[in-house]
């Protein structure tokens, strides 16, 4: 009998010696489980029982074959704080229409025209670095992506508030792990500082989104950017009807959010792997000099030809997914892999873990971009490698961030070979995304015209 059978996994006599292993480095904590208790493992994290599953057709039966039995985990229903109703936390119908009226804000030609300002900035970047200089590449990624995201959003020169508009973010996204406390909500309530810091920070975020979009809808012009996509937007298939102001906001602030800190990893990461692996580097620079003759910088219609870079931006993703983890809670009992889970319990998939099991990644902590040429791909179950998700519930920046990132990291690497400083360790961080811990990722920074 499937009901009887127990799930694997470590039996603690103090959960919260879980909870704390967890929340202090889950990826070491998570990697361990899936190596000794296998696909389905279930462990305790204070009271909550949480179920991991690690193996593709798993994650393919929660996020798409019964995703209605789930819906979005903790702390995505706790970032409600920060994001409101928006796409990323919102559920069923409502999240469903908002779905539809934002999709058009990511059609085709529109990323197409997107593309532009990514390489616009990107080159600008690149005009600010100097020969021999050394810089944190996760910095000035952070700061490229959030450019990026400010200009296509809001066609705003977000650069130029970006110290204000970026330490507001920072603040926010830091003080924003916090949500993921059990406690969290009787923290919030709490006169203590970060939660004050917390609250003046999206208050000054809601101003300055506030003031946009009340200018933009008093101009009633469409300058053809995310913002008036969904200013525009009319649900056809429902109620012929648009946004509220404040269902705008939540979506401006999910794509604030959401659009650039991911893209930023997967850059800087991408920095981080070349430079410790001479020969991908070569291979990535030989292509660059084919396909951007005479040194140009890249548009659009480069895409397709950059099929390396891709290939790097795929191997990094492999590597460093910058979404580590999907969580969900189960709505009813639901079966997998022989095992039951029971209502209400937190179901969790890992991006971080899937990513290196030897079964689909031979050799699993060698970045190796020949993983993904096409054959080397088909030849592997399809969700051994989801850095976007799947499902209804999958990335809607997806083909946002595959431009961007290729572009940008063309446009830079063109020009540029960054070095690591010797002596100087760089960890990942499972935060909200996969990022490097404190000291970033220090570069020393080479013109490779010399
Ligand atoms: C490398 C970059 C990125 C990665 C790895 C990434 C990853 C993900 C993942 C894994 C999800 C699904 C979460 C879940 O199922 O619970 C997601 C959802 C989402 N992402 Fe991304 N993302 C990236 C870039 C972007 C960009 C550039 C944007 C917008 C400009 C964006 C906007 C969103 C939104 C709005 C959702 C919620 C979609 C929905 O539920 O309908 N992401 N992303």
């Amino acid at each position: 009998m499937v009901a009887a059978l127990r799930v694997p996994g470590p039996r603690a006599l103090w959960p919260v010696g879980q909870l704390y292993q967890f929340r202090r480095d889950p990826l070491t904590f998570l990697a361990r489980l899936a190596r000794e208790y296998g696909d389905v493992v279930c462990f305790k994290a204070g009271p909550q029982s949480i179920y991991f599953l690690n193996h593709p057709d798993h994650v393919r039966d929660v996020l798409v074959t019964h995703n209605a039995r789930f819906k979005k985990g903790r702390a995505l229903q706790r970032a409600k704080r920060l994001l409101g109703e928006g796409l990323l936390t919102s559920e069923g119908d409502f999240w469903r229409r908002q779905r539809r009226l934002a999709q058009p804000a990511f059609h085709r030609q529109r990323i197409a025209s997107y593309a532009r300002v990514m390489v616009e900035y990107a080159e600008q970047t690149s005009a600010r670095w100097r020969d021999g200089q050394t810089l944190d590449i996760s910095s000035e990624m952070i700061r490229l992506t959030l450019a990026v995201v400010g200009k296509t959003l809001f066609d705003a020169e977000v650069e130029s508030d970006a110290d204000e508009v970026g330490a507001a973010l920072t603040e926010v996204m830091n003080l924003f792990g916090y949500l993921l406390f059990p406690f969290a909500e009787l923290l919030e309530k709490l006169p203590l500082p970060p939660q004050r810091r917390f609250q003046r920070a999206r208050a000054k975020l809601d101003a300055v989104i506030y003031r946009i979009i009340g200018e933009r809808r008093r101009s009633g012009e469409d300058r053809g950017d995310l913002l008036s996509t969904l200013l525009h937007a009319v649900d056809e298939e429902g109620d012929r009807t648009g946004m509220t102001d404040e269902q705008v906001r939540d979506e401006v602030m999910t794509l604030f959010l959401a659009g650039h800190e991911t893209t930023a990893n997967a850059l800087t990461w991408a920095f981080y792997l070349l430079a410790q692996n001479p020969e991908a580097e070569s291979r990535l620079h030989e292509e660059l000099g084919a396909v951007l003759e005479g040194g140009r910088p890249p548009t659009a219609d480069d895409y397709a030809a950059l099929r390396y870079t891709e290939m790097v931006v795929s191997e990094t993703m492999r590597l460093y997914p910058p979404a580590w983890a999907v969580g969900r809670l189960s709505l009813e009992d639901h079966e997998v892999g022989g095992y039951l889970i029971p209502r209400g319990s937190l179901v969790l998939v890992s991006q971080y873990v899937m990513h290196r099991d030897p079964r689909f990644f031979p050799d699993p902590e060698r970045f190796d971009p020949e993983r993904w040429t096409h054959e080397a791909r088909s030849a592997r179950p399809q969700f051994s490698y989801f850095p976007f998700g799947g499902g209804p519930r999958r990335c809607i920046g997806e083909g946002f961030a595959w431009t961007e990132a290729v572009l940008i990291l063309a446009t830079l690497a063109r020009r540029w070979r960054l070095r690591l400083i010797p002596g100087r360790a760089v960890e990942a961080r499972a935060r909200i995304t996969l990022r490097p811990g404190k000291g970033g990722v220090p570069v020393r920074v080479e013109g490779r015209d010399k």
